[in-house]
């Protein structure tokens, strides 16, 4: 299947447009039916273009088949501008299998390999999806992530600027994933005064004006999920995010797709746990199921509107 028969565009001209216009795109990872439909809802209900990322343990927990029937089922307009995206592809097959059922772009993190490898396997993911029609980004530097609360973002690796023209010219990739402080999970900056590596991006995109940097582990992890998480019977301790402050002034200085999971992994739990809880003699899945769908929604046109910047940029 081509991902043009399902409605589905790559990112170039959404990344061409959010560069022209100084916002960014949020990519949001899908899992199930609740999260596909919140994320491409809130993108619907914003005129806003999106990314539905999908990880490799995503796309193994749903099944291809599962996943592309529901993706048909969006039955999506021409003028939608929603991409299927692989986020933290580790192989070559994955990225090719991806592209082959229907992805109209893809991630090849070989970020821990060494430079020279980084770029052979980015170049041959990037060519082979460039083929198909369809878009690629890779990873330099390394984004960090145990989801726990020892992670300390600045003991990551940071991209060197030094590399990254290079890389790109050498790869021929669409967008790069650069380490600048971030990390993955709910627990990412170790104070309240840490911040993004500002100096670093603001060098990257000096050497590479107007290509579209991508910034992963961008949650805002807002508190109002974990206090309800908390109060529901959950128990997350020392979750830290990304302040929307800190993430407008990435966009500004050239990050043009923004990663978020963690926050809809939140706001999905609370939906969840609040349903249960007022309702404890209750055992009907799409009571929960929705409350849960319908806090990731929120959250999506929340961060659309007041992180992105991505709203009614429909033509
Ligand atoms: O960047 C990683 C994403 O948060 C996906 O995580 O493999 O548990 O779906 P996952
Ligand atoms: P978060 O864990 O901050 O949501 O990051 C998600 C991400 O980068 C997915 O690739
Ligand atoms: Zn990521």
């Amino acid at each position: 299947m081509h991902y043009t028969e399902l409605g589905l565009v790559n990112t170039t001209s959404m990344f061409a447009d959010a560069v022209a216009g100084r916002y960014a795109i949020g990519a949001f990872n899908i899992y199930n039916m609740e999260t596909l439909v919140a994320i491409a809802s809130a993108a619907r209900e914003t005129r806003s273009p999106v990314i539905l990322a999908v990880s490799e343990s995503a796309l193994e927990y749903m099944g291809d088949d599962m996943l592309m029937s529901m993706i048909a089922g969006l039955r999506l307009s021409p003028e939608e501008q929603i991409a299927l995206h692989l986020d933290h592809g580790h192989s070559f097959e994955s990225c090719a299998h991806a592209v082959d059922i229907g992805f109209s772009s893809v991630m090849i993190d070989a970020s821990d390999r060494p430079f020279d490898e980084n770029i052979d396997l980015s170049s041959r993911v990037a060519k082979y999806a460039h083929a198909h029609g369809a878009t690629t980004e890779a990873e330099l530097g390394t984004i960090g992530g145990h989801e726990d609360e020892f992670t300390n973002a600045y003991d990551q690796l940071c991209t060197d600027p030094a590399d990254v023209r290079e890389f790109i010219m050498r790869t021929n990739i669409d967008s790069l994933a650069i380490a600048i402080g971030t990390a993955h999970g709910a627990h990412k900056m170790r104070a309240p005064t840490d911040q993004i590596r500002f100096d670093i991006l603001g060098e990257i995109a000096q050497k590479v004006p107007g290509f579209p940097l991508v910034l992963h582990g961008a949650s805002q992890i807002p508190e109002l999920f974990v206090t309800e998480i908390n109060r529901n019977g959950g128990n997350i301790q020392n979750a830290r995010g990304i302040p929307n402050d800190q993430l407008r002034q990435a966009i500004l200085m050239g990050i043009t797709k923004i990663n978020v999971d963690s926050d809809s992994r939140l706001a999905f739990t609370a939906g969840v746990r609040l349903e249960l809880t007022e309702n404890p003699d209750g055992f009907n899945p799409r009571e929960y199921l929705a409350l849960g769908q319908s806090a990731v929604y929120e959250n999506a046109i929340n961060e659309i509107t007041q992180t992105m910047g991505s709203a009614n940029r429909l033509k």
